[in-house]
């Protein structure tokens, strides 16, 4: 691991608004959309919720007067609405939205698509208004030729780890910065304009994204041996690749991260169930690091600078809490 210290430059608790009451609700599974809700949070004086405690619900009214979601991007590059599903299923059951200032940040490895216009579309049908939509880029991914060569000459990815520390931290940096703006604009209530690509981007985009979307069928099939054309029913399947090695201690760990309550332990072994957002949250925050899975080979072994698998777990605690 490579970790990152991360530079807190603009005042942080600038206290709570007392005409403001805010709820961030959140989704994470590497961690780096929590460092953005905590951040955010922290700003604004705010209350971070994980999105999975509500999800059982019918119907989720949130009480506060300002709601922000926070979540990562998914498949926005294979052209689908890039959220992931539990964020589209939190999003559908929203009732009374009306009159309510929401604000979402996407964090995202560099293409988060269409992702905003698309969530805002949802919220206009259902009576809401998503008045600021906010894209960062936390995380550095292993550049595309070094994935290219991955694919199709089956060459170990790697990168030079050095850079990508440095990077890392300038993009946290300049996530402090900017987020000290929005987070004055979310005080006042303001419209911050949503970063919609424009027309000749479109145009591209089109083109590029049905032939990113052929690509990642082809290895979704692959990695579940399955023809379905259900794109996001096969994800739901791709947790067929994880298996453990020997470094499993049987701690279960990876059973209490999981959003989705996707991981079973038999005879003192994980086994997943075949609903899996595909978050990474098990892989990840192995403390033996002895989960290994094609569909997580593209993924890089770094930490969201000050997380911990203790902030993580508070994701599922609510789970834990009804056991
Ligand atoms: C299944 C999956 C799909 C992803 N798809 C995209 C994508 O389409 N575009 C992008 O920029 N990043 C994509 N990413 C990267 C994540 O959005 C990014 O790493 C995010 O910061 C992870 O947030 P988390 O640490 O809170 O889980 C994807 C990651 C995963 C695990
Ligand atoms: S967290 Fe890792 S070591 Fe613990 S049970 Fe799961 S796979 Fe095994
Ligand atoms: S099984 Fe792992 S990758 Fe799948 S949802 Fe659970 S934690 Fe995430």
């Amino acid at each position: 691991l490579n970790p990152i210290k991360s530079k807190r430059k603009y005042p942080y608790n600038s206290g709570k608004d007392k005409h403001m009451s805010c709820e961030i609700y959140y989704f994470s599974g590497t961690g780096h959309s929590l460092l953005a809700a905590r951040d955010m949070a922290d700003c604004l004086g705010a209350t971070c919720i994980p999105m999975v405690s509500r999800i059982q619900e019918t119907k989720i009214q949130c009480d506060a007067d300002t709601i922000c979601l926070v979540f990562p991007i998914y498949h926005a590059t294979f052209g689908a609405s890039g959220l992931p599903v539990i964020v589209s299923d939190f999003v559908n059951k929203l009732i009374n939205l009306q009159g309510k200032y929401i604000f979402a940040i996407g964090t995202h490895s560099g293409f988060p698509g269409l992702t905003m216009e698309k969530l805002a579309q949802r919220l206009g049908n259902l009576g809401g208004k998503l008045s600021a939509g906010i894209m960062v880029q936390l995380n550095v991914p292993y550049k595309t030729p070094e994935k290219m060569r991955h694919a199709f000459f089956k060459k170990p990815l790697d990168c030079d780890w050095d850079e990508d520390r440095k990077e890392r931290e300038t993009r946290m940096n300049s996530w402090h910065k900017s987020m000290a703006n929005y987070a004055a604009a979310i005080k006042e209530r303001e419209s911050i304009p949503l970063d919609f690509p424009g027309p000749v981007k479109r145009i591209w985009w089109k083109g590029y994204l049905a032939f990113q979307k052929k690509m990642a069928l082809a290895h979704y099939q692959e990695l579940t041996g399955s023809d379905s054309v259900d794109f996001m029913a096969l994800t739901l399947q791709a947790d067929c690749t994880f298996s453990t090695t020997e470094a499993c201690k049987g701690c279960g760990t990876c059973v209490k991260i999981c959003p989705t309550q996707n991981i079973s332990m038999i005879d003192g072994k994980p086994v997943w169930q075949h609903r899996c957002e595909n978050c990474a949250a098990c892989y990840h925050w192995c403390p033996s690091h002895a989960i290994e899975g094609d569909m997580m080979e593209y993924e890089k072994p770094v930490e969201a600078p000050g997380i911990t698998i203790k902030d993580m777990l508070a994701q599922t605690a609510s789970f834990r809490s009804k056991q």
